[in-house]
C-alpha cells in the first residue's frame, strides 16, 4: 500500500482509467506537491517518470507512487538538475525508451527560501531564477517534441472518449501578483514561468499542445510552507474585546485566507487532473490559482501574523535579512 490513501491526494469525482495509456513526465516529482499530482494521475491510469536531484528520494518516491495502482509503471530518475539541460534531455529520452511516450509534462522543480533583497547575494537570486525559470524553459525544450507527437496522436475530444495527449503544466506561485516581502527572487522567477507558459500556449497551441499554469497558495504539510510559513498565512487567533476567541471562518481555520483554510496537496492534484483531462480540451494559456482566495489578502504574508517579530515593515527595519542559518539576523 502507498504511503497515502486515495482521498488524501484526489477527490472522489474522477472516473477510473481516464489517463490509461498516457505517460506523465514530472520535474520535482518527489516533492510534496508534485508527488501528489503524479499519484493522482497514476491512480487514474497513467504511467509516470519523476525527476529529481536526490537519487534515493526520487527512486523511493517512484516506488511508493507505483503502489497506488496495480500494474502502474513509475520510474524515478535522480541526479537530474533542471538547470542542466543535457541531464534533463537524457531523462526525457529514458522516459520515452522505457515507457513509450511523454504525453503530459509537469514542470514542478522549484527552489525557495526566505530572504530580503538585502540578504540575497547575486548568486542566491540567480540560483532561484535558474531552477524555476530556466529550469522550466529547459523542461519545455527537452519535452516539447514529445508533447507535439502526443497531441497529434491523441486529438481530443474524440468519439471513443480516449484520453487526450500533449498537455503541459507549470507549477507557479502567487507572490508576483502583489509583491511579497522576502520573496523577490521567487516572485521574479515565477513571473518568468507564467510568461513562458503564455508563449508556449501561443506557439504550440496550433500543434495541439495545451499549456497552463497552476498557482498554489500556501499548502499545508509541504516543505515549502515549513520553510516559508512562519507568518500571516498561519493560524493567527482572532479575539473579541473581552479576549474571547472568535471563530475565524465556517471551516474554523485560517482567518488570513478567504476560504478559511490552507490548501492541500489534493487541491493541486485535482486541478492537475482537470487540466490534463478531456474536460480541459480547450483550456490553453490559463493560470489556475488554487489558493482559497489567499492572494487577494496576501499583503498579510510576512506582515500580519501574530508574531510581532514579523510585523511589516518592522522586521525589515530591524535588519532581518534571511532565513539562512549562518545569518545573524534570522527570520
Ligand atoms: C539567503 C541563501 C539562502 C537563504 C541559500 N542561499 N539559502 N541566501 N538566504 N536562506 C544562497 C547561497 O548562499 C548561495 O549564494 C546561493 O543561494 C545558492 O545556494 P546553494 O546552496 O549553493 O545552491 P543549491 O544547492 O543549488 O540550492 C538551491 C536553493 C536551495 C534554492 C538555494 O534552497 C534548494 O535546493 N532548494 C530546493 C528545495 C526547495 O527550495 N523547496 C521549496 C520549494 S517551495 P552564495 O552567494 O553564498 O554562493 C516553492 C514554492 C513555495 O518554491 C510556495 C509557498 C506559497
Amino acid at each position: 500500500m502507498s504511503k497515502q490513501q486515495p482521498h488524501e491526494f484526489l477527490s472522489p469525482v474522477w472516473r477510473d482509467g481516464i489517463f490509461r495509456g498516457r505517460v506523465v513526465f514530472v520535474t520535482g516529482g518527489a516533492g510534496d506537491i508534485c508527488s501528489a499530482q503524479t499519484r493522482a494521475l497514476v491512480y487514474l491510469g497513467a504511467d509516470a517518470c519523476i525527476i529529481g536531484r536526490k537519487v534515493e528520494k526520487t527512486e523511493a518516491a517512484a516506488i511508493d507512487i507505483a503502489k497506488v495502482r496495480k500494474g502502474a509503471r513509475v520510474i524515478g530518475i535522480g541526479n537530474v538538475d533542471v538547470r542542466n539541460f543535457e541531464s534533463l534531455q537524457k531523462a526525457a529520452d529514458r522516459c520515452v525508451a522505457e515507457l513509450g511516450s511523454i504525453d503530459f509534462v509537469i514542470a514542478g522543480a522549484a527552489g525557495n527560501f526566505i530572504s530580503s533583497i538585502a540578504g540575497l547575494s547575486p548568486n542566491a537570486f540567480k540560483a532561484v531564477m535558474d531552477i524555476d525559470t530556466i529550469g522550466t524553459f529547459n523542461t519545455i525544450k527537452a519535452t516539447i517534441d514529445h508533447l507535439i507527437k502526443s497531441a497529434t496522436a491523441h486529438v481530443s475530444p474524440n468519439a471513443e472518449n480516449l484520453p487526450p495527449g500533449g498537455r503541459f503544466i507549470a507549477v507557479s506561485a502567487t507572490f508576483h501578483y502583489t509583491g511579497v516581502p522576502m520573496q523577490s527572487h521567487a516572485a521574479a522567477a515565477k513571473a518568468g514561468v507564467d510568461s513562458l507558459v503564455n508563449s508556449v500556449a501561443l506557439e504550440y497551441g496550433p500543434y495541439g499542445v495545451m499549456a497552463n499554469v497552476i498557482a498554489p497558495g500556501p499548502i499545508e504539510g509541504t516543505e515549502g510552507m515549513d520553510r516559508l510559513g512562519s507568518s500571516g498565512f498561519g493560524e493567527n487567533v482572532v479575539t473579541d474585546e473581552k479576549g474571547q476567541q472568535l471563530r475565524p471562518s465556517v471551516r474554523g481555520g485560517s482567518p488570513s485566507i478567504p476560504s478559511g483554510r490552507w490548501g492541500t496537496v489534493r487541491d493541486i492534484a485535482d486541478a492537475t487532473v482537470y487540466l490534463f483531462s478531456a474536460a480541459a480540451d480547450n483550456v490553453n494559456g490559463h493560470v489556475l490559482v488554487v489558493d482559497g482566495g489567499a492572494w487577494r489578502r496576501q499583503g498579510g504574508f510576512l506582515s500580519a501574523g501574530d508574531n510581532p517579530a514579523l510585523q511589516y515593515p518592522g522586521f525589515l527595519l530591524a535588519g532581518a535579512a534571511s532565513s539562512r542559518k549562518k545569518t545573524a539576523s534570522k527570520i
